[in-house]
């Protein structure tokens, strides 16, 4: 069964760890990170932004297809389907799809407006036994057609998103989605502090996953980090993996074209991915 994501954070936080947002592109992907989930008795979150909605046909479409392989797969460790990103209208979709928790970004808006529309969306999810991520300071970078500047968040527009009872915080402290650039200066710990500083026991959320070091991220979860976004990490696997395979003609030998054998070094790699950020985030054995 789905979960909201609020009790698995409130835990996270509590006993300062992160649990993993994976992005899910299709049946492959929610597989390989489901497996690794329940092998690691681990909480995880499925992420899926707008774009990876549409391409599997809808909302509605990746509900029923998460529940059924919770169910098929026997599932028991605690998972969230979550959207990524999200705009105001696909919020509201995924309410209605069955999702278990929303990202709402309004960062893009006046602080106003994030707030209006972000206040809105609470109850909406709470009603509906949904948690909500809320956004302030934007992520750099692009993911999915949304872009971002990459603007610090203000640990006073932290505290008004918070007082609405938004259950965790994306806020900007110099996260990029996709690759870091060489010249990246590294996570604003200055910034993440004051964040925390103002919002308690909130818990905070890491977008940009991929790529960053280790003691960094150690050092964002010891700041109250609980939740941390990995999306371009498992595509680069995933691709690496499955151009190997054909490079070396293995699609050309045998029955090596058959999808499930073309696909399985890729959907091998991504396991691998997420069996060590689990690691990293120390969310093994915390389900
Ligand atoms: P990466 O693609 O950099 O891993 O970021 C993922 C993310 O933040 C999803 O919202």
């Amino acid at each position: 069964m789905l979960v909201s994501a609020k009790e698995m954070l409130d835990k996270a936080k509590a006993g300062h760890y992160a649990v993993g947002h994976f992005n899910i592109n299709n049946l492959e992907w929610t597989k390989s990170i489901l497996s690794v989930a329940q092998e690691m008795n681990s909480p995880v979150i499925l992420g899926v932004s707008e774009g990876a909605g549409k391409y599997m046909t809808g909302y509605k479409t990746v509900a029923a297809m998460v529940k059924a392989m919770l169910e098929e797969m026997g599932i028991t460790v605690p998972v969230a389907l979550h959207l990524d990103h999200g705009s105001y209208e696909g919020c509201k979709k995924c309410i209605e799809a069955g999702f278990s928790s929303i990202m709402f970004d309004g960062s893009h808006f006046s602080i106003e407006e994030n707030i209006e529309k972000t206040k809105e969306l609470v109850a909406l999810a709470h009603a509906n036994g949904m948690s909500l991520e809320a956004e302030v300071g934007s992520i750099g970078g692009e993911e999915d057609g949304v872009v971002g500047a990459g603007e610090f968040a203000d640990p006073n527009e932290c505290k008004m998103i918070a007082d609405l009872g938004v259950d965790f915080l994306a806020a900007g402290i110099g996260n990029i989605h996709g690759k870091y650039p060489a010249n990246w200066p590294g996570l604003n710990f200055d910034v993440l502090a004051k964040v925390q500083e103002k919002t308690g026991n909130l818990p905070l959320v890491l977008h940009g996953g991929t790529g960053i070091p280790a003691d960094m991220i150690q050092k964002a979860i010891n700041l109250g980090v609980s939740k941390i976004n990995v999306n371009t990490e498992c595509q680069l696997a995933f691709a690496d993996a499955t151009r190997k395979y054909i490079e070396a003609g293995k699609d050309l030998e045998g029955k090596g074209f058959d999808p499930r054998k073309l696909l399985a070094p890729g959907a091998e790699a991504i396991k691998a991915t997420v069996r060590e950020k689990i690691e990293l985030f120390g969310s093994a054995n915390k389900a």
